[in-house]
């Protein structure tokens, strides 16, 4: 493989040796279910063939060293096996380093430093979920490099867990599990309260998925991302005085309406409003793709941007721009935003013959209205982090 190629001569340039292992772990786009991960709902999100490379070897010191070829200007960072804390200096390879502490405290010692050098092709900030795909690099290259016994969902709570406590990003499982159990051409249908799924086929006969990239960088910790889900909470406490649920994802819309009074405001309504309206429209939505009606599958994705747009007020300008001028297009079953939102990425399903007029009309548009351009890609929906054996 040319990409690998490349890296390992790259290795040896950084580390002064041939690597010994090669790996790969795949971003994410998810159809539908936005915002529903937090709150027990399901999402159905698929891996995609754009992610992130590892080569490697042991060093036979105490100490971690990692280069990426995306940031070649910061050079080696380095880190002692037995250093577990958190460091700005670190940059990037924190990821790494936590990965590890949580592998060790579920009893997986490392006895050797590693040399691991880095390429991701997943556009930088743009919501495909660069960071899940760095920790599951990361954790399955520790899992084949060590041999240590660990299901796939073992590193997908650890992954998770760096974000969350190492990292300090408040996010739910779906990055996570996406890019750990994701699969050629199927998307994945997750109950998040039960962690139970579906494999279900993606199956879009003349039509591709275009991924279409706002440029509008999206920082989870800084945005409003934990707000929404401290929004979603405070809802669900004034609903619970009432109804016996643990979470919104119980709730069926008519069930909804009827206890709606019980929250106090008219922005708690909202955000309550879509994540019940969201998780029905992703279980409906599944079975619809299952059944091959992919029209009523577009016209759900387009109701779940709406409420995005309105109810979870997490889209902007530029992704609204981008979703409604992809509506006009002609050949298009439907749109959303993808990932978390506040820019990022958005997704439309297109008929494949109407492929180049879509990018050069949604483009030239987006352009107009926002004064730089957006980027395009063909999603392909590949295979979950793995080792790469040829
Ligand atoms: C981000 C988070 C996910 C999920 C989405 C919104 O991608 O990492 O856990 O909450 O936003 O659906």
């Amino acid at each position: 493989m040319e990409q690998v190629d490349k890296l390992k001569k790259s290795f040896k340039k950084n580390f002064g040796m041939e690597p010994t292992h090669s790996f790969f772990a795949p971003g994410r786009i998810n159809l539908i279910g936005e915002h529903t991960d937090y709150n027990g709902g399901f999402v159905f999100p698929c891996a995609i063939t754009i992610g992130t490379y590892a080569v490697a070897a042991k060093n036979g010191s105490k100490e971690m060293r990692l280069f990426s070829e995306n940031f070649p200007e910061i050079g080696i960072l380095s880190f002692d096996i037995e250093d577990d804390l958190y460091r700005k200096e670190h940059g990037w390879a924190n990821y790494a380093k936590g990965v590890l502490k949580y592998l060790k405290e579920a009893g997986h010692d490392l006895h050797e430093g590693i040399d691991i050098l880095i390429e991701g092709n997943i556009p930088n900030g743009s919501g495909l979920s660069s960071s899940a795909s760095l920790e599951l690099l990361i954790g399955v290259l520790l899992e084949k490099m060590e041999n240590l016994q660990l299901e796939r969902l073992d590193l997908i709570q650890i992954g998770k867990k760096v974000e969350n406590e190492f990292m300090g990003v408040n996010s739910g499982i779906m990055d996570q599990f996406a890019v750990g159990m994701g699969e050629k051409d199927t998307a994945l249908l997750l109950d998040t309260n039960t962690l139970q799924y579906e494999k279900i086929p993606v199956e879009l006969d003349d039509h591709v998925i275009i991924i279409m990239n706002t440029k509008k960088r999206r920082e989870l910790v800084d945005s409003k991302y934990n707000e929404r889900r401290s929004e979603c909470e405070a809802a669900l406490a004034e609903l619970q005085s009432k109804l016996n649920i643990q979470s919104l994802g119980e709730l069926d819309e008519k069930t909804f309406d009827e206890n709606i009074n019980m929250i106090s405001t008219e922005t708690l309504m909202k955000r309550a409003r879509h994540a019940v309206t969201e998780n029905q429209r992703t279980i409906t939505a599944a079975e619809k793709l299952k059944s091959g009606d992919l029209n009523a599958f577009g016209k759900l994705m387009n109701q779940s941007h709406i409420s995005l747009r309105d109810d979870y007020e997490v889209t902007g300008i530029e992704l609204d721009t981008l979703v409604e001028a992809a509506w006009d297009q002609p050949g298009v079953l439907g749109a959303r935003m993808t990932g978390a939102g506040f820019g990022g990425c958005a997704i439309a399903i297109v008929k494949k013959d109407e492929t180049n007029t879509f990018i050069s009309q949604v483009g030239d548009r987006y352009e107009k209205e926002i004064g730089y351009p957006a980027e395009f890609y063909i999603a392909e929906i590949g295979d979950g982090a793995k080792e790469l054996t040829e």
